[in-house]
């Protein structure tokens, strides 16, 4: 972790991301950039107050996006809302214990936090939320 330079972001939003609506795309910018901040913050060990801020950041802007993510499902009627909501409610839940145990976690267990973070969003990403993708542009756009 520490060979990285502290300008390099930990992880960057790509095009292949886009689940088809600015907005989203948007959120999902918001919530890589804030575990970016994150990671910049704990590896320049920055005071433990900006840590805290920048956890609570995390677990309420998450919970924002999941909100306006599950309404759009919910308008397009999209069936895999009830699974999607389920990890939505457990990522919510993860997101809140990270940040509950961060600032005691020793450094290995940060960067497993780190990993965990990237990974969940990554993968929800490209697995979960492209699959409404197809199905959101027909209900929009009738095609
Ligand atoms: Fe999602
Ligand atoms: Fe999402």
């Amino acid at each position: 972790m520490n060979k990285i330079s502290s300008s390099t972001p930990y992880i960057i939003w790509k095009p292949e991301y886009s689940v088809g609506l600015d907005i989203l795309d948007g959120q999902h910018c918001v919530i890589l950039q804030l575990i970016n901040d994150l990671y910049t913050n704990m590896r320049l060990q920055q005071p433990s107050l900006d840590i805290r801020l920048a956890l609570e950041t995390l677990v309420t802007y998450t919970k924002t996006h999941f909100s306006t993510e599950e309404g759009f499902l919910r308008k397009w009627n999209y069936p895999g809302y009830p699974e999607h909501n389920k990890a939505h409610e457990r990522m919510a839940q993860i997101t809140l214990s990270f940040s509950a145990q961060y600032l005691q976690s020793r450094e290995d267990l940060q960067r497993e936090m780190f990993l965990s973070l990237k990974n969940w969003w990554l993968t929800h990403i490209l697995d979960e939320d492209m699959k409404y993708k197809t199905y959101s542009s027909q209900v929009i756009h009738g095609d």
